[in-house]
């Protein structure tokens, strides 16, 4: 017998999590330990118990909810991705990852079917970058990427540090306990949707991931004069905000130069101070996301930005800081997981296509502790990070199943 996917459930389940928002709907914002994402939790907690799963929780709330195999001592198989939601964004980023991956479990444990390996769901806390500045803070942490101490001198935007918010939410045991040893799993698949309109404009329904492109973050604190917008004549002025516009074109021209398409720039932050009509821009903020499938050539692209920085700054007299976040190495999916979710698609009669993700993914740290491999859907026009994102039902069940069957097949490995 087949796991058969409840699609009726799941997108049910879509739906409720999305009024956990501090957006208008259809937009989604849930960003970290924020009252709604806390809600969430809870409210993903009774679903998982509601299925008679294992649960559990981190000193930092990343979530694993465990259907127990045959062989409990062996590495489990596990699958997941994140609940949280950057301002403004849609319902199926991240979730349907996590609550397709509560499904495939839900149907697995219907079915009937037996598996030597538990089968897990994991829920990773704050994939994206919206309260401390940096992405995969749970995946980074579990995997060891990241020292301990850079984690808890982390701040908000409010000057609360990672500590202090963790704990105010309940989450008091140890950071140390949060990395996960080597031999946890035997394979992580995580489920997403593409967020790119390759399937959609190919007609394919699944895309096969064999490797995430390496992202790199910095921001950027520009300090110059300010003063009365009238008043101050233009000779010699020290206007930050002119910095950081001469700074945030470097950054499209780095990425239009290195001569490839996988190259990507964003200037996704730029604030000012202090931000008033007749008031030169004293200091200047800019957050700058760098991407390419190739490591050595997003290096290079972040550093003719910052080349571009120093002089700008010493042309406009501008005094300027610079905080690098991340920069990250890519990662490439493990063969036997491709071939066990290629063997799934074929089983199942659908069509793929084999693809790189330009966007990061807590797998992209889980790769460094487990073999891992990644199972896109289409989503409509390619859209993502936005409110109309959208992914059909249909194309929801088609990833819940291969999902199901390819952790099914790795579980009896
Ligand atoms: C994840 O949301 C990313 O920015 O790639
Ligand atoms: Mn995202
Ligand atoms: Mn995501």
């Amino acid at each position: 017998m087949n796991p058969r996917i409840d699609i009726e459930q799941l997108s049910r389940e879509l739906e409720q999590l999305s009024l956990f928002s501090d957006a208008p709907s259809p937009a989604v914002t849930r960003v970290l330990w924020t009252e709604q994402d806390m809600k969430a939790r809870a409210w993903l907690k009774s679903l998982a118990l509601e299925a008679g799963f294992l649960y559990r929780e981190d000193a930092l709330g990343n979530t694993f909810i465990r259907l127990v195999g045959s062989q409990p001592d062996l590495p489990a198989v596990g699958t997941g991705s994140h609940n949280d939601a950057i301002p403004f964004s849609g319902m199926y980023d991240g979730t349907v990852g996590v609550l397709g991956g509560l499904e495939a479990l839900r149907a697995i444990k219907r079915s009937g079917l037996s598996h030597a390996r538990s089968l897990e769901v994991l829920m990773f806390t704050a994939e994206e970058p919206t309260r401390f500045g940096l992405g995969c803070l749970g995946s980074r942490v579990m995997s060891g990427a990241i020292e301990l101490e850079k984690v808890r001198a982390l701040k908000d935007a409010n000057g609360v540090d990672l500590e202090t918010a963790r704990k105010a939410v309940g989450y008091t045991a140890p950071l140390e306990s949060v990395r996960l040893p080597k031999d946890y799993y035997a394979a992580f698949v995580e489920l997403h949707i593409e967020q790119a309109p390759l399937l959609e404009q190919q007609g394919l329904q699944i895309g096969v991931v064999n490797a995430i492109a390496a992202p790199a973050s910095f921001f950027v604190h520009l300090t110059g004069e300010g003063g009365h917008a009238g008043a101050r004549l233009m000779l010699g002025r020290r206007d930050a905000l002119l910095a950081a516009a001469e700074i945030a074109l470097s950054v499209e021209a780095a990425a239009l130069q290195s001569g490839a398409m996988d190259t990507v720039g964003t200037t996704g932050i730029l604030e000012i101070h202090p931000a008033a009509i007749n008031s030169i821009p004293s200091q200047a903020k800019l957050g700058i996301d760098i991407r390419d499938t190739d490591g050595l050539r997003r290096d290079q692209a972040v550093q003719h930005v910052l080349e571009t920085i120093k002089t700008v700054c010493q042309r406009r007299q501008i005094e300027y800081r610079i905080e690098m976040m991340n920069a990250d190495p890519p990662a490439q999916s493990d063969p036997k997981i491709l071939e066990a979710i290629r063997q799934a698609v074929q089983d199942l009669n659908f069509s793929s296509l084999e693809m790189v993700s330009r966007a990061y993914h807590d797998s992209l740290f889980m790769a460094r502790i487990s073999p891992m491999a990644m199972i896109f859907i289409p989503c409509r026009g390619g859209v993502s990070h936005r409110p109309d994102e959208y992914a059909t039902p249909e194309d929801m069940a088609r990833g819940v199943e291969v999902l199901a069957r390819t952790m099914l097949n790795l579980a009896n490995l």
